[in-house]
């Protein structure tokens, strides 16, 4: 499925990616530009959401290392984002979005258009395998 160079991009992306600094300001975009997704962050939304984009960042080093059965790895987490926490699969998309946005941000002209079309290739299937349990 994945092509040598795919994977040494996508390993090269990731490597440069500063978690703590990523996470938090792709989930922050995500709050603003997508009100609606506030609900799922409560009362004390800005605090859990910035812990919650580097939990997200740090689930994304699993499907990094496991290229190749992304869907497996997420499984149990597509499970508890439908069951427990009632998360609309739709918002997956969103926040890969969002994460694109802030990662060309910081990598300026390090993301060229191919390296960018990798990623988000990868994202793509991040947000299929944690919709996969929804259906
Ligand atoms: C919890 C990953 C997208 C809402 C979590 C946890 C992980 C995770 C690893 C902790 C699970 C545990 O405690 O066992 C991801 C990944 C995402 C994603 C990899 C997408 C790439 C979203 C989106 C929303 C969301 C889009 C809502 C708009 C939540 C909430 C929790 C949670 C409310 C529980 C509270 C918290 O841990 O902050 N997620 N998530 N997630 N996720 Fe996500």
């Amino acid at each position: 499925e994945w092509s040598d160079s795919e994977r040494s991009t996508i390993a090269s992306v990731w490597g440069k990616i500063n978690v703590d600094e990523i996470g938090p300001q792709a989930l922050a975009r995500v709050l603003i530009v997508y009100p609606w997704t506030q609900r799922y962050f409560g009362a004390f939304g800005n605090l859990s959401s910035a812990t919650h984009g580097r939990t997200v960042l740090n689930a994304l080093d699993k499907a990094v290392k496991n290229l190749d059965n992304i869907k497996g790895t997420y499984s149990e987490l597509s499970q508890l984002h439908c069951d427990k926490l009632n998360v609309d699969p739709d918002n997956f998309r969103l926040l890969a979005d969002c994460l694109t946005i802030v990662v060309a941000s910081a990598f300026g002209s390090a993301l060229s258009p191919a390296v960018q079309a990798t990623w988000q290739k990868f994202l793509s299937v991040v947000v299929a395998a944690l919709s996969s349990r929804y259906f």
